[in-house]
């Protein structure tokens, strides 16, 4: 029998998230591979591309010491050739949210994810649920074109705080990164508010509000979803989640919560 292999798509900076996306790679399959691909393709921000932090060696010596088999770095024209044509669409799930305000942005995403796994044969591949509604976008993706991979989510590493982890959160400045974590707090207040049957649209828009006067702004969304086809829900319902976007000076930080 050949060995399985569990892949770990990344753009590198890694943390602690990543790492625990190494760890359900290693309890998955036989051998783990890991990418670290900085796709300029899903950057619809051409600044953001520009500052995305870029630490590859240590990146290496993480993934070594956790026991990553194989890293795999290519380069921009090993995935984009010269005459690269081909965009991967998911519709529905992929236009909204994140997809409507950053145009692009997923098939930027589902395009190099479907390379990635194309090149990399892997038999299954590991995603945070940090970024829920890439993993749904992946999932439907990975479904509809009948990719022979099992696509599995890991739960979203927190700092102490409440923090979710990103490569993002070192560009916040010192007082930035200490009121980051109200992005968490009044999210786990909403979803409390939901579950314990509050109207959603206005528990919505409440939590808007204390995001602002938390220093947020502009709140790009905070919503209340289906987990599977991120559809809006209006009462609350098993298989909720709350996404929410936002930004702190000029770092935009995502987040979601299962309720
Ligand atoms: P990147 O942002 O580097 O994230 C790589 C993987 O790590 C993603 O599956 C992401 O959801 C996961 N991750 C990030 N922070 C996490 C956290 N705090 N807890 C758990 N998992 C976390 O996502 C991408 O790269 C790219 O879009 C990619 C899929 C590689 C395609 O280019």
């Amino acid at each position: 029998m050949e060995d399985t292999l569990a892949f770990v798509p990344t753009m590198g900076a890694l943390h602690v998230g990543h790492m625990a996306l190494i760890d359900e790679a290693k309890k998955n399959a036989d051998k783990v591979a890991a990418s670290i691909f900085v796709n300029p393709t899903q950057f619809n921000d051409k600044r953001d591309l520009a500052r995305y932090p870029r630490q590859e060696n240590e990146d290496a010596r993480k993934l070594e010491e956790a026991g990553c088999d194989l890293l795999w770095a290519p380069a921009v024209g090993d995935i984009y050739p010269e005459g690269f044509s081909t965009s991967v669409h998911v519709s529905g799930i992929a236009d909204r949210w994140e997809g409507e305000h950053r145009p692009g942005h997923f098939n930027g995403v589902a395009t190099v994810v479907a390379k990635l796994f194309m090149m990399m044969r892997p038999t299954v591949a590991i995603f945070g649920e940090k970024d829920f509604q890439q993993l749904a976008v992946i999932r439907r993706m990975t479904a509809d074109l009948s990719i022979p991979v099992a696509i599995i989510g890991v739960p979203t590493v927190r700092e102490r705080d409440g923090l979710a982890m990103s490569s993002r959160n070192a560009l916040l400045s010192q007082p930035e990164r200490e009121r980051a974590p109200d992005l968490y707090r009044h999210l786990s207040e909403l979803a409390d508010s939901i579950t314990s049957g509050a109207p959603v649209m206005p528990a919505i828009d409440g939590t808007i509000s204390d995001l602002e006067r938390s220093g947020f702004g502009p709140v790009d969304y905070v919503a209340y979803v289906d987990s599977e086809t991120l559809e809006p829900m209006d009462r609350f319902r098993k298989g909720g989640r709350l996404v929410a976007a936002a930004f702190l000076g000029h770092v935009r930080l995502i987040d979601n919560l299962p309720v």
